[in-house]
């Protein structure tokens, strides 16, 4: 048995024009880890889970995956390789349900889609959809149009349309943001759980550092594009430079 990491980063860098968006951001993540990556706004957590699952090409450093270079593959050829991701505005088709923008999800992670030819095959769908949605504690937003859904449950639903294919791999960009306080435990609770059941590696980037103490391993802090360290939580957020540079004080 080996003991070779998930992911591993390594010198990424991304610039836009003149400004340094993420610097020599070198990381590894092992398999089965939960990763919480805080950093006030700007400091470029973004711009890492977009080189990461391919939404952006870095401009200089590599990134494997299974000991694989991933680098500059395409957001559908990440996706493929075990790297989902979901996104701080939730990428969902609102005139459709709950049920639709699952199906669509599926369709769009298969290799060679069989599409929706047959009724057998429409049926099949369904209940594969609604499944997943179960799984999720969504099943009772199975038939509702998701533009009229709380965001709460939309960014629910993002996730879990990333997390059709059993992704071995999911990068979850700011799950709790515009979801209240009071809910925010419950909807990490109900994302979480059927991640981990099915064994995924998570990194979830959060600022709320009750929800990164309650669900993360081990903690990233991004400062200015930088990383200002990687550790346990305990050490982090007890990390006199995090304390003043990231979590400014509101973190007692
Ligand atoms: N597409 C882009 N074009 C130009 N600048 C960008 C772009 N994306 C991000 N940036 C800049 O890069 C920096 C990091 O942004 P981002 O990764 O979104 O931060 P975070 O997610 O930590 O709030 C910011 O200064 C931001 O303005
Ligand atoms: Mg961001």
């Amino acid at each position: 048995m080996t003991n070779q990491p998930l992911l591993v980063t390594d010198g990424l860098e991304k610039s836009f024009g003149g400004v340094v968006a993420a610097r020599d951001i070198s990381i590894s993540v092992h398999a089965g880890e939960t990763v919480a990556i805080i950093g006030a706004n700007g400091a470029g957590k973004t711009t890492f889970v977009n080189m990461v699952t391919g939404y952006l090409t870095p401009s200089a450093g590599s990134i494997s995956f299974r000991g694989r270079d991933i680098t500059g593959l395409s957001p559908r050829q990440t996706a493929r390789a075990g790297v989902r991701r979901s996104f701080q505005i939730a990428q969902i088709f609102p005139k459709l349900t709950a049920l639709e923008n699952i199906i669509i999800a599926e369709i769009a992670a298969e290799k060679e889609s069989v599409g929706l030819t047959t009724p057998s095959l429409v049926r099949s769908r369904v209940e594969a959809g609604m499944a997943l949605l179960a799984r999720f504690g969504l099943e009772s937003m199975a038939q509702r149009r998701t533009g009229t859904l709380p965001q709460g449950v939309r960014k629910q639903l993002d996730i879990a349309m990333a997390a059709v294919s059993n992704p071995e791999m999911i990068l979850l960009d700011e799950p709790t943001s515009g979801v209240s306080a009071d809910e925010k435990i419950s909807m990490m609770d109900s994302v979480i759980a059927p991640l981990k059941s099915e064994k995924a590696t998570v990194l979830f980037i959060e600022h709320d550092m009750d929800i990164v103490r309650r669900f993360a391993d081990r903690v990233i802090a991004f400062y200015e594009g930088t990383i200002l360290i990687d550790d346990g939580v305990d050490v982090v957020l007890n990390d006199a430079k995090v304390r003043e540079f990231v979590i400014g004080g509101v973190y007692a």
